[in-house]
């Protein structure tokens, strides 16, 4: 089964851009540091909107690196379907709604080398992408009508699909990705994240006069981030990468023997006095505290050793003030 990467990458939309001036909507989507480029592409028919075409993505192509994700809300993909990958996009999303076959646009879109979408309005339920399973590589979860940026997040309808989505993509051993588009924003982003979607589309939040691209960009992907780590964790709070955990509790001198040891391999480590026990010369054990992310290879790589210094110090400590280092 495919899993999530966990790491949420943002799709700009241009769509409450400046459409009169989408070259440098794109130059600061660019200087924003987003992953990818959304581009809704309506027909005034399958949404009652009307927006760009598949030539406005070709002039678009030139000025940005950043791969284009195009998201047709259009009754008849199937008519310019060739116009839309020669103009350059690398992901077309087609809807599972529209009246045509899916098939054999969804194929067009493969055979071109490039990664073929469905998606689906909120009303939609997700069984009706199975028959079409085989040949995605997205499943893009409306969280709006289509239609229209700036509309509220609809977070029931993601936590009900996120998980099907999933699965229906179980047959991609890498590279199947999970979209969420419509309503993400600094508010909801975290419980977005908190799916495990790969990639949230992100519109209205980034075009707010006077706001800074950038800086929303970072927050909406940490925050993202910041959900899923939680919700890996079963709603708990995530263990911070940087905790401090005890590898061993041992006397002083073979508490520092261990310690060199151990930091010779490239791991720091903090020698504490913690609660442990009171030895015979009235010190007490000191924990080797290791960052938390490290423990797994300290004690991969140490455990025979730390075995070792704990038959030591038991030695020590029946035999002291005899086999006391200070006095040896
Ligand atoms: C809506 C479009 C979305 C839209 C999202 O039909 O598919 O991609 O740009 O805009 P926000 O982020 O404002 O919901
Ligand atoms: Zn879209």
């Amino acid at each position: 089964m495919t899993v999530s990467t966990g790491r949420a990458r943002i799709a700009a939309s241009v769509l409450d851009a400046d459409l009169g001036n989408l070259a440098n909507a794109l130059r600061r989507i660019d200087a924003a540091g987003a992953d990818r480029v959304h581009l809704d592409v309506m027909d005034g028919h399958f949404v009652p909107n009307l927006t760009f075409g598949a030539k406005t993505i070709r002039h678009l192509r030139r000025r940005t690196e950043l791969p284009f994700d195009a998201h047709l809300m259009i009754s008849e993909p199937s008519r310019s379907i060739d116009q839309f990958l020669d103009a350059g996009c690398d992901s077309v999303t087609i809807h599972v709604e529209i009246e045509e076959p899916i098939e054999p646009t969804l194929r067009a879109i493969r055979d071109a080398g490039r990664a073929a979408g469905l998606s689906l309005r909120p009303g939609t339920p997700m069984s009706a992408l199975e028959p079409y399973a085989p040949l995605l590589d997205i499943v893009m979860i409306m969280t709006v009508e289509p239609g229209f940026g700036g509309q509220s997040f609809m977070g029931d309808v993601l936590a009900a699909k996120a998980q099907p989505a999933r699965e229906l993509l179980r047959h991609k051993t890498y590279g199947g990705e999970v979209h969420v588009d419509g309503g993400i924003n600094r508010e909801t982003a975290e419980q977005a994240g908190g799916t495990g979607v790969d990639v949230l589309v992100v519109g209205s939040a980034l075009f707010v006069r006077g706001r800074n691209i950038g800086r929303e960009v970072r927050l909406i992907r940490a925050l993202a981030d910041e959900g899923f780590q939680y919700g890996m964790n079963g709603g708990e709070p995530p263990v911070p990468r940087d905790r401090l955990v005890s590898v061993g509790a041992l006397p002083k001198h073979l508490a520092r023997r261990m310690a060199d040891e151990v930091e010779r391999g490239g791991v720091p480590v903090i020698m504490l006095r913690g609660d442990g026990r009171i030895n015979p010369d009235g010190v007490r054990d000191y924990d080797l505290l290791v960052p938390a992310s490290a423990a797994g290879i300290v004690h991969e790589r140490h455990d025979r050793d730390l075995e070792w210094a704990q038959a030591e110090a038991e030695a020590w400590r029946t035999t002291f003030p005899a086999g006391d280092p200070a006095q040896a």
